[in-house]
């Protein structure tokens, strides 16, 4: 029973994202959740924001300010204490991700905050990066995607700006295909959505190391 190509333990599954994550600054992982886990937790949200759960993503965690010239989307702030049990179900998935992380990188991860973003038709967030200048417990970015038959003409891409060993800039467009999981270095990677024809929606958040906040 040591067939490789059969092995779906978390190291086999995780393995090219750590990988990635630290030859490259990212990484994809498709399938983090099943169609049906993608669906689940669609459904769920647009239940939650048709409840007026959700508010106007701010900019900033010093002065908060709602910018729609640099981000449109709107987002809900997950809490385990009213999760239900498919958010529940995430958040244990994602617990499990970071104790491979910590078993396999050393980057002391303690925490973690995860919102639901809706981006409306049309809406994007400008370039930026995650980690706040007041605040560098943020070490990984993640986002898993929750849109069903996203197609390429639907836009919406993450952009990932990749720094060059020659001072030059490689682009990484990412489409935000249900299931799928992207992590990068929150502090690092410069990174932005474009807008799309259509709703767009994930669930993002940040690996956090615990300690001082600078
Ligand atoms: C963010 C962000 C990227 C995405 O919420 O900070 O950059 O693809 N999201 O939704
Ligand atoms: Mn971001």
């Amino acid at each position: 029973m040591n067939d490789q190509s059969n092995d779906l333990s978390p190291e086999s599954i995780y393995e090219p994202v750590i990988d990635g994550i630290l030859t490259e600054g990212y990484g994809i992982l498709d399938n983090f959740l099943s169609p049906a886990e993608v669906a689940t937790l669609a459904t769920r949200l647009h239940a939650r924001r048709e409840a007026g759960q959700f508010r106007p993503a701010a900019i900033g965690n010093q002065q908060v300010t709602v910018e729609k010239a640099i981000r449109g989307d709107e987002i809900l702030w997950l809490d385990e204490a009213t999760a239900a049990p498919e958010e529940q179900a995430f958040l244990q998935r994602i617990g499990q991700f970071v104790q491979y992380v910590n078993q396999t990188c050393y980057l002391g991860l303690r925490d973690y905050e995860f919102h639901y973003a809706c981006y409306p038709t049309g809406t994007f967030y400008k370039r930026h990066l995650d980690r706040f200048r007041s605040d560098s417990r943020r070490k990984l970015s993640v986002i898993c995607y929750l849109n069903t038959d996203w197609q390429e003409s639907d836009g919406g891409q993450l952009a990932l700006y990749l720094p060059d060993a020659d001072g030059s800039e490689r682009q990484v467009m990412a489409l935000p295909l249900g299931g799928r999981l992207v992590c990068f270095d929150s502090g690092q990677l410069e990174h932005e959505v474009f807008p799309a024809t259509r709703e767009r929606l994930s669930l993002t958040g940040w690996l956090k190391t615990g300690g001082p906040l600078i």
